[in-house]
């Protein structure tokens, strides 16, 4: 019979896709923001930020998918920059409970700054100016005085591969003033806690939601641009419109 076989072969297809959730999010996020629709917008596209580059998967990913997408759409890779948050330690150790998780632990995932530096070069040298890293715990880094400076680089593709309830929390009150009406999100741990979503990234999205609705901007769930994953996935970040508009 055809469906049983069909079923048999889901594993596989999933098996050879893993991984890819990365390079689907980048290619098809990329497109979005390139496209004829997305340009009508006044949305500046060619802002990158990554939190949690850890061994530098995602990067590869983004990088090549921008090397493709840029190429189609004739746009000059350069005029690209990207923005690397980590504390190039690996996991901090957090103790509440939105965030306990066994299979993390403090130090996993620690990358180092120098071989991400190395894939900058090898699949975009025309980005390794254009490449900023911010190292140290985000409670630390994230501070006023750097998203002042960042004002003019208005995040369009957010990367968020931190995988606790914490961090999330802390990078989502710290970016969104900086954010464009639009601004694609990806996040990679939303089910890593079984499924509970008053944990982890997720329980993040839902408190930024409730505490900054007075001020009207709102997560939406957006696509998951065909991504074959149980993790990952795609917001934008909006403003609300007020039913008195
Ligand atoms: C799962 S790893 C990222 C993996 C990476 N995206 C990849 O594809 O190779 C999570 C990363 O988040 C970083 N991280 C988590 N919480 C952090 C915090 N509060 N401050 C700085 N870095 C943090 C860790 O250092 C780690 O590298």
């Amino acid at each position: 019979m055809v469906i049983p076989k069909i079923y048999g072969l889901m594993p596989k297809i999933y098996g050879l896709m893993e991984y890819k959730t990365y390079q689907a999010f980048s290619y098809f996020a990329l497109n979005s923001i390139l496209s004829d629709h997305y340009k009508k917008w006044d949305f500046v596209p060619f802002n990158y930020y990554e939190f949690g580059t850890g061994e530098g998967n995602s990067l590869k990913y983004f990088l090549k998918s921008l090397r493709a997408v840029s190429k189609q759409n004739k746009i000059d890779i350069k005029k690209f920059n990207v923005f690397l948050f980590d504390s190039f330690e690996g996991l901090p150790e957090y103790n509440d409970s939105k965030d306990k998780n066994p299979a993390w632990s403090k130090g996993q995932f620690k990358g180092s700054l120098d071989s991400i530096k190395l894939i900058v070069k090898k699949i975009a040298p025309e980005l390794v100016e254009k490449t900023k890293f911010v190292k140290g715990f985000y409670e630390n880094t994230l501070t006023d005085d750097l998203r002042k400076s960042l004002n003019t680089y208005p995040p369009s593709l957010v990367n968020i591969d931190v995988d606790y309830y914490k961090s999330t929390k802390t990078i989502l009150e710290w970016i969104y003033p900086i954010c464009q009406e639009g601004t694609i999100f990806y996040f990679d741990d939303i089910f890593e806690y079984l499924g509970n979503l008053s944990k982890g990234e997720y329980k993040a999205i839902e408190e930024f939601n409730k505490n900054h609705l007075s001020e009207g901007f709102q997560f939406y769930l957006f696509h998951n641009f065909g991504i074959p994953s149980f993790t990952g996935k795609v917001f934008t970040l909006n403003k609300i419109v007020n039913k008195s508009d």
